[in-house]
């Protein structure tokens, strides 16, 4: 990576100046762009503890330490920082005042970055944001400890440059509806901020996309809707659970979120119309078995017998209300709804889902079951159909585990030889249940 040099005067040189390594060539022009010339003198604080938190620095040349007062201890040196790296980057976003000083050991050029205006051109330009808050996340660094199956490694020696695959790259997409499904769950419609390049290709029932809260991060996230539509609008249910969960919930009408995707393996629906699909949603499980349901009753005449089992912790855990409903008065579809506790004025099933399971006629031969839901769940399910003699080749589950690439090039969703996020999430349970049988896999 060249050296940063602030008595350039031209521009191309300038923006060529040290960058984040994970930041492909256009990225790193844009934060060039942010950027202003600065020298420090050996010995001079580049910031000091409790200062505003409102710039970082691309460092060119030189070295500087970060250094904190520990009681009893003194100053301590935390980190030398050198050529090429990034000061006060993982600090974006976090924090709002200095907790350590950094001060120039040498003579240090840098390119000094405002914070303020960095944040302004992420939120106008998703894939420019996107591209920052994987850096500031680390979410290009590998962690499986499990022997790893072939995939390819963004991690690359330092001063290297990363290009993130085209079709990982995000499409801006607005929120235009949002539906409240329970207490922790909404379900959104998003369509492109404006017409993409590229239209993102069409998902298969169980695929999922990476969902980008602008600065706070991605989380993968299963398409809810409709596999029939042709518009362009892509439809969601997520239940707030932690930081980048809650930023999409919380996400107002009008909202960009930054969407690359589908990824994964789908829901693989059998061909022949004597087979009978029996499908078994827990909770929010129920959201990537929706599109398999409104794609199985859009071609009805393909299966012979339709069952859905829905279980919630309650009536208000519950989602899509009106359309199971709606469900529940076809005849051609059989749906059993069952909560956990009695409740006063429930007259549906009470019980966990396995019991609803047990109450339904399985054909063992002709059945394909499709289960998703926590593990557990899935696992007595899967155990209940065996014990019906259902083929464990002919029970599906759908296995969640951290995804950070979603494109099998990361390692974060491994499971024993799967990686998640490509061979999966939907895998068959003759695959599966070795590997979920293991703890901490
Ligand atoms: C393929 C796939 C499809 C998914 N589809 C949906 C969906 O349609 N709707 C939806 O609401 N969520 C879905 N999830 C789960 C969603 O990705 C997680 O809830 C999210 O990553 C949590 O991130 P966070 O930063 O909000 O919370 P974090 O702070 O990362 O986690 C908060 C809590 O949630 C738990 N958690 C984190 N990730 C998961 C996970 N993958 N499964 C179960 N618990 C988790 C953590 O252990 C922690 O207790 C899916 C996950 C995967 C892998
Ligand atoms: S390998 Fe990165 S999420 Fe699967």
């Amino acid at each position: 990576m060249p050296a940063y040099r602030p008595e350039d005067s031209n521009g191309e040189r300038r923006r060529s100046a040290a960058a984040p390594c994970h930041l492909d060539h256009r990225h790193r022009l844009r934060l060039a762009e942010l950027s202003t010339p600065v020298r420090f003198a050996a010995g001079e604080f580049v910031f000091r503890e409790n200062e505003p938190a409102t710039r970082c620095w691309l460092l060119g040349t030189g070295s500087v330490v970060l250094t904190a007062l520990v009681p009893g201890r003194g100053t301590v040196a935390l980190e030398t920082l050198h050529g090429g790296d990034v000061l006060g980057w993982s600090w974006l976003g976090a924090r709002q005042l200095w907790q350590f000083d950094a001060q120039a050991t040498t003579t240090t050029d840098a390119a000094e970055v405002d914070v303020a205006a960095l944040e302004q051109m992420a939120l106008s330009q998703p894939d420019f944001g996107y591209a920052v808050t994987r850096v500031v996340r680390g979410a290009d660094r590998p962690t499986a400890v499990y022997p790893r199956p072939p995939a390819r490694s963004l991690r690359e020696p330092r001063g290297t440059v990363t290009v993130v695959p085209a079709d990982r790259m995000p499409t801006g997409y607005r929120v235009v509806s949002r539906s409240v499904e329970t207490r922790d769950s909404v379900t959104m419609t998003l369509v492109p901020a404006a017409p993409p390049p590229m239209p993102l290709p069409r998902f298969t029932p169980g695929q999922f996309m990476m969902l980008y809260a602008h600065g706070v991060g991605e989380v993968a996230i299963s398409v809810s809707g409709d596999p029939s539509r042709t518009d362009g609008t892509l439809v969601h249910t997520i239940r707030n659970v932690g930081a980048v969960s809650r930023a999409l919930h919380d996400a107002p009408l009008g909202t960009i979120i930054g969407v690359p995707g589908p990824f994964g393996q789908g829901w693989n629906l059998p061909a022949g119309s004597d087979r009978d699909l029996v499908i078994v949603a827990g909770g929010v499980g129920l959201a990537p078995l929706r599109p398999v349901v409104l794609a199985a009753l859009a071609a009805r005449e393909k299966f012979r017998r339709l069952t859905l089992v829905v279980g919630a912790r309650s009536p208000a855990d519950i989602l899509y209300r009106t359309e199971l409903a709606a469900w529940q008065a076809r005849t051609d579809l059989t749906v059993e709804l069952t909560i956990d506790q009695p409740i006063a004025g429930w007259t549906g099933g009470v019980g966990f889902v396995t019991e609803s399971l047990h109450r339904v006629d399985v054909d063992p031969e002709h059945t394909t079951a499709l289960l998703c839901g926590p593990e557990p769940m899935m696992r007595f399910c899967a155990r209940a159909l065996t014990d019906h003699r259902v083929s464990p080749r002919d029970i599906q589950v759908s296995v969640e585990r951290n995804m950070q690439c979603g494109i099998g090039a990361c390692g974060h969703c491994q499971l024993g030889e799967l990686l998640l996020c490509r061979d999966g999430p939907i895998v068959d349970y003759a695959t599966a249940e070795p590997l979920l049988r293991v703890p901490e896999l």
